[in-house]
């Protein structure tokens, strides 16, 4: 076999994946559940979105209580999207704040897409897509228990 036969059964590489990301337009999906965050107690609008595995983006924004400690963040809605549209695994993640401007998950919601999308989900950052290993490493996750 052909060095070049050989590459091509080879299985694609995380940089391979990221290349045909469209990173615009998760911000964008993001952007826009940011626009019905309910957050009159922080004042601190979040929106969240992330491409599933067979095409589809989810996306979630952060719901506050009176009872300030029973928040929802952006995360926890789209998680909840993610199952009430049909289930499966996460592949892209992105998170902004009220300008669009890239945000970081809290460590809670890095444990929640641990659970939907593993160590190899792609997340958003300012110096490019980061796998979540990196963001949340030696994670507890549903392995651990198995
Ligand atoms: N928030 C999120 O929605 N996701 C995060 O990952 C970080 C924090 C929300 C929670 C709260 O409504 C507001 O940001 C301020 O903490």
């Amino acid at each position: 076999m052909s060095p070049v036969e050989g590459s091509q059964v080879e299985e694609p590489s995380l940089a391979r994946v990221e290349l045909g990301l469209d990173w615009a337009a998760l911000r964008r999906a993001a952007t826009e559940a940011m626009g019905h965050a309910y957050a009159p107690y922080s004042n601190f609008p979040v929106g969240a979105a992330a491409l599933v595995a067979d095409g589809r983006i989810v996306s979630g924004c952060n719901v506050e209580n009176a009872s300030y400690g029973l928040t929802l963040c952006a995360e926890c809605g789209l998680v909840s999207a993610l199952h009430a549209s049909g289930g499966g695994r996460l592949v892209a993640f992105a998170c902004v704040d009220r300008r669009g401007s890239v945000l970081m998950p809290c460590g809670r919601c890095r444990q929640l897409l641990w659970e939907h999308g593993g160590a190899d989900l792609l997340v958003d950052t300012v110096d490019g897509p980061e796998p979540l290993s990196v963001l949340l490493p030696r994670a507890f996750g549903p392995d651990t228990l198995s």
